[in-house]
């Protein structure tokens, strides 16, 4: 259930990779690669002051803040083999125990190598074999084929293409994807 993960996140491991919550002493891996405007491309902006310094990431500008327990997962993808954070994979914007929304991104020396497909999978198997959630949906500019090529592998539906529409931060034409846990549970019979 979502509630029992509110206070500790969990990791998750793969073949390759581990996903795990992120801590201020991943900065320095962060910074290899996080600040690059490349992954940005089809958000239509740069890499922002948080992304190029990923020390300030990690530093609560109001910690007298009371917040709220999050039910979103932000996990950092590990390259076992080196124990690099090269990538990040979020469920976020969490609806109501119902849906949310999947984001990512991998440091670009690592693209084409199926890991962010790879984590993916992973993440999906846990949403639906670990909470209630019953929709997990995506969205891409279609001209990101590396991105809607990694959600057709992970068996999300392209739902349609919203035309002009505005995503992150630019108007584009981008599709939407969903994938139900009806879906994933007819994937694996
Ligand atoms: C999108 C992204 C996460 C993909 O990660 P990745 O680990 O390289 O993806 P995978 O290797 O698992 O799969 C990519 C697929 O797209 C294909 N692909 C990648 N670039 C391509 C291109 N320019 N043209 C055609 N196919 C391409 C790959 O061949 C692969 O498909 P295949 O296995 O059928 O050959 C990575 O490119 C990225 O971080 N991009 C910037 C951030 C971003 O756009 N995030 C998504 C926002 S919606």
């Amino acid at each position: 259930m979502l509630k029992d993960y509110e206070q500790n996140k969990p990791s998750l491991e793969t073949e390759r990779l581990t996903l795990r919550p992120l801590t201020a002493e991943d900065a320095p891996d962060l910074k290899e690669w996080l600040g690059l405007d490349e992954i940005y491309t089809y958000w239509g902006r740069k890499a922002s002051k948080g992304e190029r310094d990923p020390e300030l990431l990690f530093i609560d500008a109001r910690p007298w803040v009371k917040r709220k327990p999050s039910q979103d997962f932000n996990w950092g993808i590990v390259w076992k083999e080196s124990g690099k954070v090269i990538g990040m994979l979020a469920i976020f914007d969490v609806q109501n125990q119902r849906m949310a929304s999947v984001g990512y991104r991998l440091h670009p020396a690592y693209w084409r190598q199926g890991i962010v497909t790879e984590a993916l999978r992973r993440a999906v198997d846990f949403v639906f074999s670990e909470t209630e959630l019953q929709r997990l949906e995506a969205t891409a500019d279609i001209r990101n084929v590396a991105s809607l090529r990694v959600l057709e592998k992970c068996g999300f539906i392209r739902e349609g293409t919203v035309r002009q529409g505005k995503m992150v931060s630019v108007y584009c034409d981008y599709a939407i994807f969903g994938l139900l846990r009806s879906d994933w549970e007819e994937g694996k019979a």
